[in-house]
């Protein structure tokens, strides 16, 4: 079945990121001149996505704000005969149908997912959580529809990462079926570098079978009283095969502060406006 629908978890409080997250939401947070929440839609945009869902919360009025019609703005663009920005401008509200749900309570990410439920439907639909940006030649969700095409099963973006990394993420278990696709045995969220079952680590992107739902709501409560969507993916690796996809590209986590430094110099150092004066002054 083709995918055609993205959820795009926003609800989380970016405790990480305070004082910015006070009164801003983590994902409005700006790289370059484009807030990281933009750089995850254009992601799902250009993999042929038509339909968003952003699960957001209280104080994320912002997020609405950025992709909502900006008439008055656009006006006074006209006037001036600003063509590059009008475009710009007008370009946002258009990339794809963007719809929002509110969490009320950050129950975690397995709940937020749920949240997703009537969007959703019966159809396999992608995950892509904004804290992750990705700096690819072909998108990375593009990358993971394509083995949902192959094997028609719940797939977790995967890459390998530093062994002393290796506690910071959820890790896979799994046999190599062909380049770069595994069958999932087990998954363990943070283990030690000693219990890891691979260096393979979920870095923030998923295709996710419906059936995902049911297994949210048989899922209780796990680490911080939260509902962990790796927990639901388990139990859904018990009724069909869940795989792994390591995709190309860098991955880049901004929801930390290094993570967002490392992200900003990177698209700087691209940016057609100001890279090559940028490079000039990282040199200097
Ligand atoms: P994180 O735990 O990394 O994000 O959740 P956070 O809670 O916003 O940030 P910190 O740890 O306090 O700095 C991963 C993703 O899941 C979303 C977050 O918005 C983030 O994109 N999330 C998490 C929800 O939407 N709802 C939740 O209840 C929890």
């Amino acid at each position: 079945m083709r995918i055609r629908k993205a959820v795009i978890p926003a609800a989380g409080f970016g405790t990480r990121f305070l004082p910015t997250t006070k009164a801003m939401p983590k994902e409005m947070i700006n790289i370059v001149d484009k807030p990281a929440i933009q750089y995850v839609v254009e992601e799902a945009v250009d993999s042929g996505i038509e339909e968003i869902l952003i699960i957001v919360s209280r104080n994320k009025e912002m997020i609405m704000n950025h992709f909502d019609e900006t008439p008055e703005l656009d006006q006074l663009l006209e006037k001036k005969n600003d063509k590059n920005l009008l475009k710009i401008s007008k370009e946002l509200a258009s990339k794809a149908k963007i719809f929002y749900v509110r969490q009320g309570l950050a129950g975690g990410l397995g709940h937020a997912i749920h949240c997703a439920k009537e969007f959703v439907g019966d159809e396999p639909f992608a995950v892509l959580l904004p804290d992750d940006i990705m700096d690819a030649e072909v998108p990375v969700v593009k990358q993971l529809i394509e083995s949902y095409e192959r094997h028609n099963g719940t797939i977790l973006g995967v890459q390998s990462v530093p062994r002393n990394d290796i506690p910071k993420y959820g890790i896979v278990a799994g046999d190599e079926i062909e380049d770069g696709d595994m069958i999932v045995s087990g998954m363990i969220e943070k283990p030690s570098v000693e219990e890891a079952p691979s260096d393979h680590a979920i870095l923030g992107r998923y295709i996710l079978n419906p059936s995902i739902f049911e297994m949210i709501e048989n899922t209780p409560p796990g680490k911080g009283g939260e509902i962990q969507i790796t927990d639901a993916i388990l139990r859904q690796k018990d009724i069909e095969n869940v795989y792994a996809s390591v995709f190309e590209g860098t991955r880049y986590d901004t929801g930390n502060k290094l993570g967002y430094l490392k992200a900003t110099v990177n698209f700087a150092l691209k940016h057609p406006e100001v890279g090559r004066e940028f490079k000039d002054f990282l040199e200097e």
